[in-house]
Formats: C-alpha cells, structure tokens, sequence
C-alpha cells in the first residue's frame, strides 16, 4: 500500500483570485490605477458610452472617451476590446485623481438586452485580456455590481500549477459603482472563492490529489469552516458494506474513502428544508481493467468534479449562512487495473444491499455513487442533489458546456431554470422507461451498462434512480463535459477546471432557503 499517512493537508498549488472592492467614487481608491474597465455599446449609430448617471466618468471626460474610441473605429459590439492610453483623461480629471495608466473598452452590444450574464462574460473576458495588473478599476458594474465583480474574478483565477513561474494576473479589482453594497460585495466574494476552490481541487493532478488526501483536504477546509466532518477509511468502508466504494477503490495502491460534511444554520428549527449533496470523486479513471485508451487520458483527473463542487457549494453554504441544513456524502476512489482489481462479471453488494453486475468496470462511478447516494438517502432528505462528470454521453447528447438534467421532473426543471440563470446553462434531460429496463442482470439486481449504445447518459441517471428513497426529491446532474474545459479560455471560464456546477448548487440551496 502507498503511504497515505502524509500530514501535510494542503494542496499543491492553488489558483489566485483578484482582492476584490466595491467603492463609490474615484476618491476612495488609492494608489494607482493600472487598468481603467468601461463599457461600451453600439447603438443605433455607432458606439455609446454608459453617459448620464450611470456613468462614473464627467461627461467632459465621456466625450473625450467617445473621441477616441470612434477613432480607432471601435463599434462597441460584443466581444470587442480596445486599449487606449490613460492619459487621454488626465486633462479632464480631478486634481486628486489617481494615476491611470491604460484604459480597456469593452464591447457589449446592445445596451437594451443586456443580461446578468452578458455582463459576467464581458467582465471575465476582460480581466483575462489585462493580464498582468495590480489594480483594475471597473465601471462595468454600473448596472449589477455582483455580475461584473463575479465574472471580472473568475476570469481572472489563475492556476499556474508547479510552473517556475507563476501566471501573471490581475491582483485587485474594484467595481466603481453609484451604490457600493458591502453585502453584495461579500456574497460574490464567498462564491469566487468557492469556484476557485473547486477548480483548485479539479485543477491538481491525481498524485497530488489521491483519495486519503483528498479526505484529508476536505476535513482541513470544512473543519476551519466549522462543519461538522466524518471520514470513513477503507476498513470501515468494507465493515459498514460500501460494496461499490470499496470494489472501484481495490485495483489501486491507494485505498478509498466516504466523507460526509454537514453544515447547520446557526438558528436551526425543524422548518428547514433539509438538502443531501452528493458527488463523484474519482481522483483519477483509468477505467480500470476495462482500460481507457491512452489519448487524453491525463484529463481523467477532473473525474472528481461533482465531488469537488459539492464540497465547495457546502462551504459557500456556511460562509453564506444559507438557511438550510446541508450534508455533503463524498465518496472518493482511484479507478486502476491492477491484480486487486474489480474484473467485468464481479458483482458488488451496495450499501443498503442492492447488488450490481459490474459490466465494465469503466462505468465506475455510478458504482460508488449508488453506495453514496443510499446512505445520503438514509438521513431522509427532502432533497437529494448529485452531481457527476459521469458519462462522455453527456458530450455526445448536449456538446462540453451544457450539464444534463436528470431526476424528478419538477426538481428538475427547478434546478434547470436556475442553472440557466446562474449562466451555467444546465438542459433536462427524460429517463425513458426502456433505458432503465436495459440495465436488468440475469445475477444481480441491476448490471452497470446497457447492451445499447444509445441514451447512454439517461442510462446512467437511470442507474442512480434505482438507489433514491421514495419521496426524495432528487436531480442528477452530469458534467463530463461542463466541469472541464479542455479548449482554450472564454468569458469567465479558463482552460481546465470550470467550477461547474458549483453556482447551480448553491442557487439552489439558496432557492430553497426562501
Ligand atoms: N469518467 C467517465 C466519463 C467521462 C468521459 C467524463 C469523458 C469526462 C470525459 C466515466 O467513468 C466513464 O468512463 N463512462 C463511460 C461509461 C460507459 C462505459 C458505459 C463512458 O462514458 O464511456
Ligand atoms: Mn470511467
Ligand atoms: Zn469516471
């Protein structure tokens, strides 16, 4: 056995997030500005600046603005960024004006249509197009501050892993806004910070980020949170009959582990909607001995995204005093071929007792989750929601970006409505009747896989049903794709690790709060 008994419970590396302000006029920034944010939009003829009371600039500085931008021809349209220099201004500003040296407009067409969403995209766009900046100042926030802080943050999250040299980023955004709302400030503050650390535990590689670590890590953040934590180790997983957890963990060096986190408002009563959160957490998935191809194997280490969003939204829960009782089951394994290795044909005892035919032993994580999503269900929630980078179905059927929606249908098109607001734009998907009969075994209670290459993530949604306690509402939300981006960078969303679909899950929890 690999030695796990490491006490050092941080990660790695983790990624940078901007400092993050909200003030109301040029006079409560101090020192100076290295980058200048301002919207632009494209009316009916030609580009407009905010003007009128929305905007933070004198309108002799507007016109000045507007004079330069036409005559670089900018048009205000969406996605376009024109850098001028800052002292095209300094004649029109205030004596005790800090310094600024570049200025960024940033395109965002139509000011009429303008979504929450729109502004998020356009505000992280932004940061990663500065790049390198000690203070960005940003009157993108002039409509909805916490939309332009949040994606002016996300977008500049950098994760520069064990490079020699770390990324250049932007170290403090301050939204020049007519209102400043400290409170607001601090909520988009607690979801950056939870994105980012999902994304920070997406992001490390699977000999950084291994099941007893991972436990380890988690029990660190959520203890310092105040969270009530219990790990379960790999005997114990075997005495209390974690028959799923236990047969994905065996073919690795490093042993699996259940933890489970529970958060408790402080002025609890019997009223509160009481919510299970369940997620994925396979560290990494070789698809054990029903082995992966070797291309692109190396971004099996986001396999523990659901994991990593739950744990993250439960923490925000805390910070964001959410009123609801929130307990978080996580079950953690390394899928790996090797001689200790579950084979195609064993068959699995979940907790609970139901057992498995395990088909393929590449379809593991439905095997850990059932064990999961049993013992959540043991609590008798009102709400179940888990959350999985579960199938490459999930891509074929919706593309990278768009999570699929499975459960019950009313909590299902709750979660979707709010998944679309959040901008992580999750769809519903159906579990038709046919698809769950597929996964009958001639030996066991259910088989892994169907014989059918269609419907693949319905089939899997199906899979889970069968472990929900009647009465529970629950959705399953699958981010093979969303949780990882594995192209180029755009809006607020990097290379790599997205954070999806961290925003969902605390809307949600914070939607049935009210
Ligand atoms: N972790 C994968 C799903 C996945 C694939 C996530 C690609 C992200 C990108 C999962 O464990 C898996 O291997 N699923 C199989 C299931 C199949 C064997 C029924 C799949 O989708 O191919
Ligand atoms: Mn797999
Ligand atoms: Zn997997």
């Amino acid at each position: 056995m690999a030695d796990t008994s490491s006490t050092d419970f941080t990660l790695v590396s983790r990624g940078t997030l901007p400092e993050l302000r909200m003030v109301g006029s040029w006079s409560d920034i101090d020192g100076s500005i290295d980058v200048f944010i301002v919207p632009a939009f494209q009316g009916e003829n030609g580009l407009e600046l905010a003007g009128g009371p929305a905007s933070v600039l004198t309108s002799e500085q507007e016109i000045e603005l507007w004079k330069w931008l036409t005559s670089v021809g900018a048009q205000g349209t969406v996605g376009e960024m024109t850098f001028l220099p800052g002292e095209i201004l300094a004649s029109e500003q205030e004596d005790n004006s800090p310094e600024i040296t570049r200025i960024l407009a940033v395109g965002l067409g139509n000011a009429e249509d303008l979504s929450d969403e729109d502004i998020r995209q356009a505000a992280g766009a932004a940061s990663r197009r500065v790049g390198k900046a000690e203070t960005a100042v940003s009157s993108l926030g002039i409509f909805d501050p916490e939309a332009a802080l949040l994606g002016h943050a996300l977008g500049a999250y950098a994760y520069s892993g064990q490079k020699a040299e770390a990324k250049e980023t932007i170290g403090k955004v301050v939204a020049l806004v007519s209102e400043p709302d400290q409170d607001a400030l601090a909520r988009v503050t607690a979801i950056a910070e939870s994105v980012a650390f999902a994304r920070d535990l997406v992001n490390a590689p699977a000999n950084d980020l291994y099941p007893a670590r991972y436990a380890e890590i988690i029990r660190a953040e959520a203890t310092a949170a105040g969270l009530e934590v219990e790990i379960l180790d790999e005997k114990q997983l075997e005495d209390q009959g974690f028959g799923g957890i236990v047969g994905v963990g065996k073919g690795s060096q490093y042993p699996p582990r259940l933890v489970r986190v529970t958060y408790s408002p402080s002025d609890a009563n019997s009223d509160l909607s009481k919510v299970a959160l369940v997620g994925k957490g396979i560290t990494f998935d070789t698809g054990g001995i029903s082995l992966k191809p070797g291309a692109k194997m190396w971004d099996m280490i986001m396999d523990m995204g659901g994991s990593a969003a739950v744990i993250a939204a439960t923490l925000a829960a805390a910070k964001l005093q959410i009123n609801t009782q929130v307990t978080a089951t996580i079950p953690i394994a390394e899928n790996m071929p090797s001689g200790t290795a579950t084979r195609p044909g064993d068959i699995l005892r979940h907790y609970g007792g139901l057992t498995t035919e395990v088909l393929n032993t590449d379809a593991e994580g439905r095997l850990i989750l059932a064990d999961a999503i049993a013992r959540a269900c043991e609590d008798e929630p009102d709400y179940l929601i888990e959350t999985a980078t579960l199938t490459g179905a999930q891509m074929v059927a919706l593309g990278d970006r768009t999570p699929g929606i499975m459960g019950s249908a009313a909590f299902r098109d709750r979660v979707t409505v709010l998944s679309q607001e959040v901008g992580e734009n999750g769809w519903p998907m159906p579990l038709p009747t046919e698809l769950g009969e597929a996964l009958k075994s001639d030996v066991a209670d259910l088989r892994n896989i169907s014989n059918s290459r269609f419907g693949g993530m319905s089939v899997a949604g199906h899979y889970l049903s069968n472990f929900v306690s009647e009465g529970v509402e629950w959705v399953h939300i699958d981010v093979a794709g969303p949780a990882y981006n594995t192209g180029s960078a755009y809006g607020y969303t990097p290379k790599r690790a997205t954070g999806v679909p961290v925003r969902t899950i605390i809307a949600v929890l914070e939607d049935l709060a009210k």
